[in-house]
């Protein structure tokens, strides 16, 4: 089947109560990695692309790569979905270029300011037959350049959604409940130990969750930072010369429970980073004599493959949903 937008594949995750995963694709073993898994757990899927992935591999070798993939995977809807557009210019030129969802990200900017610039976005997006995701609430943690601290994070407030949503018009909505981008979602401070001593990072606001459920009945929720960070990798990644101290993600158990609520999309790229990284650390430390990149970027992938199998079956529920 050709691309799609994620309106179908929402309405079944939403009455389903399973989320589709969303995942950053930057270069070919990523795409492979994500979609063999997807094709044979014949799950939907929304495969994502930066400003920050557009500027490495270039707008026209992704989508002619998501192509690719499409081809291989006729069995599962697959959506290609602009990742935190910064400005009209960006999502336009990802409109007009083949995507058919994007992000338009204002939510660092003042709420009327958010309404102006996200309505703008999907009027052009609902003339062309694309989809918009928008943000209220602003997540701690790295996006493209910008660093945004603990302190500076802020959750949804509950009671701006339904003015948002009806002003701007946009098809899902990201909110903040206490997830974060990177690999370092929380510092220990902000962190309890239990009995083994492991850090428990706080929990996510389902509070505010169900708070915005109940004013938008019906409406796909998006949650951005909800990678697990698994210490396996972060394990191997620092047993072979990395230097990954404290990392930590959003334990599998809390996602499971977004899911099966009115988060209908997931978004993971750090634990796609930290597959990556660790099986090519570990392959270099073991193989001291290799160079040729089809070596280490061939379990790499089965890595990538592997890790979001994973999470298809037992964080996200969507397998078997194509
Ligand atoms: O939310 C950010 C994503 O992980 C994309 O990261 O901007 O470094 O490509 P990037
Ligand atoms: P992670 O850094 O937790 O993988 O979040 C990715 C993300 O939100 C992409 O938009
Ligand atoms: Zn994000």
């Amino acid at each position: 089947m050709p691309l799609v937008t994620t309106t179908e594949m929402f309405k079944k995750a939403y009455e389903g109560g399973y989320a589709v995963g969303a995942f950053n694709v930057n270069n070919m073993e990523i795409v492979q990695g994500i979609t063999e898994a997807c094709q044979e757990q014949k799950a939907p899927v929304v495969l994502q692309v930066s400003k920050g992935a557009r500027a490495y591999a270039n707008h026209t070798y992704l989508v002619k790569m998501v192509e690719a993939a499409v081809k291989e995977c006729p069995d599962i809807p697959i959506a290609l979905h602009l990742d935190h557009g910064p400005d009209f210019e960006t999502c336009k030129s990802c409109i007009d270029g083949g995507f058919t969802s994007v992000m338009i990200d204002c939510s660092s900017k003042p709420f009327d300011e958010n309404v102006e610039i996200t309505k703008k976005v999907v009027e052009y997006a609902h003339a062309h037959g694309v989809v918009v995701e928008a943000e209220l609430g602003t997540l701690a943690g790295v996006e493209d350049d910008v660093q945004v601290s603990a302190e500076d994070s802020s959750y949804t407030h509950p009671e701006e959604v339904e003015e948002f949503v009806t002003r701007t018009g946009c098809d899902s909505l990201a909110i903040a409940i206490g997830t974060s981008h990177g690999a370092y979602k929380f510092t220990p401070e902000q962190c309890t130990r239990n009995e083994q001593g492991i850090l428990v990072p706080p929990p996510l606001r389902f509070d505010v969750l169900e708070e915005v459920s109940k004013r938008l009945p019906g409406f796909p929720i998006v949650l951005h930072g909800s990678s697990s960070v698994p210490q396996n990798f972060v394990d191997i990644i620092n047993a072979h010369g990395g230097k990954m101290p404290d990392a930590i993600g959003i334990p599998e158990e809390e996602l499971r429970k977004a899911a099966s609520m009115s988060v209908c999309k997931i978004n993971i790229d750090s634990d796609i980073r930290l597959a990556i990284t660790a099986t090519i650390r570990e392959y270099f430390d073991e193989h001291p004599d290799h160079f040729d990149p089809r070596q280490y970027l061939k379990p790499a992938r089965q890595a990538v493959k592997d890790m979001v199998t994973h999470k298809l079956v037992h964080v996200l529920g969507c397998n078997g949903k194509a």
